[in-house]
């Protein structure tokens, strides 16, 4: 057992009681001896790479180049998205992919280079395959984005572990168990971004990362990895371009990442690198290369665009494990109401259910759920409930039996029901990666609409098992479905949550056809965005679990994952009311904005740390509300372009170098520049700005940008910037929307992009594009079309008295 098993175990026990912490024991026990018979400690391997090339054959889009001991498929789609597939690997079947694999790009054509390789030459991307399988991809002017070495491959002699014998001389089936990996190098100044949510970043330093969606097994800060929701989406930013590269694979795997030096030894430059090991799975491999916003763009069109949050998801939300009762939940929201401070929504945690069972109540506690959540309603809150994943195994319970009934749940090699250990004691686990079983899963979610829930929080589906020691989560020689194809969990692991996110997302917009689905996720891969969104997870209240938050956010933003925030204050502890406060101020200015704690962690309403908090904390609820009409322009741009809402600050300048370095700070679409304070006892902080004017939105005061300035942050606030000439949507004093625009600078024009709020349901959005100048010294905005703006206009800028 080892320290973090340890902490683990103390967790368990703290949480689930002696009696649950003995079984965890049990099934560590249990998983260990599954996967130790179904997988023999050794085998014998032989290492292969691609050899020499012997050929090629044009296909639409690209073609097939074969080498001796492999082949790879280049294709470019429509759009510029390369698909790149060695060993026969072809794009689908995929979690990730949105839909039917894009169309190709019949343009692209395959020809034969000078050195004996291949190249393939598109309209927006150029990849060249030498002789022996290293594939560069290079801009249209040529300059080298990546350079991937050929792949080696770890191919099992003799009898397979599938049982199929492996004859010498014939081709090895790469698509199945062999190990692989793939060494590529990037330029020298390049910055990594991405693999999914890391605390540690958002700027992927180097180091080493890994593939497996985790439980980080109690609170984690900035050094914690992996966690929950990891993704094999690298996001590369260099002077030469941005390119993302996706590698569609759901096994296990780690990335060894070290970044580049310039003028290292003898003054050479020393390159990026990217180390990818996985322990099977196709090697396959989507590149789409552009500015961050065409990248994004390029990535949602693979993937699936982002769902929309209902408007009320925008709002404030509240949680809690650990409500008494339908008395607190009530007191909680009476007490925003009496403060005037705005709620929109309100979460129970598992402590709602009948001794932790999911799609129950506990009777006693919450005699009518439904009509607590009619009267919250009409209060203006929704209900949000929390959607374990684990079954409760007994007999008798209706969730098992209909599951039992349906064949829902994971089977172990030899055909028996999976046990592990979770919150309501022994559990199952639906197989999400079954069809069959999403539709039954989806169907439950009845029960959660009956009692008047309006949303769902999908949590612990890494999955998550107890477990004293080794990996807290299924065996991995579990079986799965994998939509008919069979697998076991190596495979299947990675996706669960995934997976279960869309049983959860189509079962409720079979419920409830008219109204988009709220659902957020805590584990999640590639495509997670066409269902929802995620939060953070257990994050560790303190100054590094503030920073982790936001590099959480951006992050996943940067792999398409768009509506995310953390727990404000932390899951973990009691918060000290400064940090409380600072998290409170940069939350008001993420997608998810909700408090959150764990039941040991003390409260969270913002009264509760003194008059001087809720004075402050206020404010940014005000100005959250106030800023709704902007979130959701921002939530509907994402839905339409992929852009997340919280964008890096070289966001539009991916070339800057210190903005490339610039962690600390945020773009909040393209208007406002939001600064949080991330340190103890800070009053004023240095903010990197982009290019161009900035206004102080509280005290009106004009910086110039590219450079670094230092702004005033006082308790009461945290510096938000606006871009001159940026024109926003905001909430006026009478409830409507007006447009705010910042004054531009002279000689130069702004603008910007609104999308009215089209409701809850599905209607399709306008989007109207505003420009703004300075004409005479006096500010005119108007449509694209020359029209008048079709909103009451408040400029603001320079000289604002505060
Ligand atoms: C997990 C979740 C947390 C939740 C708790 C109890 O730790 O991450 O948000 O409160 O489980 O359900």
């Amino acid at each position: 057992m080892n320290g973090r098993d340890l902490v683990r175990s103390i967790r368990v026990v703290r949480a689930v009681g002696p009696v649950q912490g003995l079984r965890s024991v049990r099934t560590a026990w249990r998983r260990r001896r599954a996967d130790a018979s179904a997988f023999p400690r050794r085998v014998a391997e032989r290492a292969r790479v691609p050899g020499a090339v012997r050929g090629a054959e044009p296909q639409p889009g690209g073609g097939v180049i074969h080498f001796a001991r492999s082949s790879l498929r280049v294709r470019v789609a429509a759009g510029g998205a390369v698909f790149c597939g060695w060993d026969e690997a072809a794009p689908e079947p995929s979690y990730a992919l949105a839909g039917a694999c894009p169309e190709v790009d019949a343009r692209a054509v395959l020809e034969p280079d000078r050195e004996g390789g291949w190249r393939v030459v598109s309209e927006r991307v150029w990849v060249a395959v030498s002789r022996h399988g290293a594939v560069e991809v290079r801009t249209p002017g040529g300059v080298m984005l990546r350079r991937e070495l050929p792949p080696r491959w770890w191919d099992r002699v003799g009898q397979g572990e599938d049982g199929a014998g492996e004859e010498d001389g014939a081709r090895p089936q790469g698509a199945g168990g062999s190990r692989w990996v793939l060494r590529s190098e990037v330029a020298a100044d390049a910055r990594f971004f991405g693999l999914g949510g890391r605390a540690g970043g958002p700027r992927l330093r180097g180091g080493t990362y890994r593939l497996w969606n985790t439980d980080p097994g109690g609170a984690f800060g900035p050094g914690d990895d992996p966690l929950s929701l990891t993704m094999p989406v690298q996001l590369v930013v260099a002077d030469a371009g941005t390119h993302l590269v996706f590698h569609d694979n759901s096994w296990d795997g780690r990335v060894a990442l070290r970044e580049g030096e310039e003028g290292a030894g003898s003054g050479h430059d020393r390159p990026g690198t990217c180390e990818l090991r996985m322990d099977g799975g196709p090697l396959r491999y989507w590149v789409l290369v552009g500015t961050p916003a065409r990248v994004l763009l390029g990535w949602t069109a693979l993937t699936g665009a982002p769902a929309l949050p209902p408007r009320w998801a925008l709002g404030h939300q509240h949680a809690r494990w650990g409500f008494g009762g339908e008395g607190e939940v009530r007191r909680v929201v009476a007490g925003y109401r009496a403060r005037g401070l705005p709620l929109s929504a309100l979460h129970l945690d598992i402590d709602h259910y009948d001794g932790h069972r999911v799609f129950t109540v506990d009777r006693a506690r919450y005699p009518d759920l439904p009509g607590l959540a009619r009267e919250l309603r009409a209060d203006g809150v929704r209900l949000v409930s929390i959607v374990d994943p684990a079954v409760k195994a007994a007999p008798g319970d209706a969730v098992y039996e209909g599951g039992a009934a349906a064949d829902a749940f994971v089977r172990d090699a030899r055909g028996r029901e999976v046990r592990g250990v979770v919150w309501p004691g022994e559990s199952v686990f639906p197989d999400f990666t079954d069809a069959r079983v999403r539709k039954w899963w989806g169907a439950l979610y009845a029960e959660r609409v009956a009692q008047g829930f309006a949303g769902v929080w999908h949590d612990m589906n890494e999955p998550v098992s107890f477990a004293a020691f080794g990996e807290p989560t299924l065996p991995r020689s579990a079986r799965h479905a994998l939509e008919g194809r069979g697998g076991d969990h190596r495979e299947a692991h990675n996706v669960y949550g995934l997976a279960m996110a869309r049983a959860g997302y189509e079962g409720l917009c079979e419920l409830r056809p008219d109204e988009r689905p709220f659902l957020f996720s805590r584990s999640g891969w590639a495509g997670l965005q066409r269902y929802g969104g995620t939060w953070s997870g257990d994050v560790a209240t303190g100054w590094p679990g503030l920073r982790a938050s936001l590099s959480l956010v951006m992050g996943l933003g940067l792999c398409g994952v768009p509506y995310s925030g953390p727990d404000v204050g932390g899951f973990s502890a009691v918060p000290s009311p400064e940090l409380y406060l600072r998290w409170f101020q940069l939350a008001a200015y993420l997608p998810l904005f909700r408090t959150h704690s764990a039941i040991w962690a003390g409260r969270r309403e913002p009264w509760e740390f003194g008059p001087q908090v809720l004075a402050h904390a206020r404010t940014a609820l005000c100005e959250r509300e106030r800023l709704l009409p902007y979130f959701d322009t921002l939530g509907q741009l994402a839905r339409l372009t992929g852009a997340p809402y919280v964008r890096p600050v070289w966001w539009n300048a991916p070339r800057d170098r210190a903005l490339r370095d610039c962690e600390d700070a945020f773009l909040l679409g393209d208007a406002l520049l939001v600064a949080p304070v991330l340190e103890a006892g800070a009053t004023r902080r240095a903010v990197r700005l982009p290019r161009g004017r900035w206004y102080d939105t509280v005290t009106g005061r004009a910086y110039e940008g590219p450079g670094q300035v230092v702004v005033e942050a006082p308790l009461s606030r945290i510096p938000v910037l606006a871009r001159a000439g940026a024109v926003l949507p905001v909430a006026g004093a009478d409830g409507g929307t007006e447009l705010e625009v910042w004054e531009p600078a002279a000689g130069r024009r702004g603008g910007g992009l609104v999308v009215p709020d089209a409701g809850d349901g599905w209607g399709r959005p306008t989007v109207e594009r505003y420009v703004s100048r300075l004409e005479d010294g006096r500010v005119v905005v108007e449509r694209q079309d020359g029209s008048a703006a079709g909103y009451p206009v408040r400029v603001r800028g320079p000289g604002e008295a505060p």
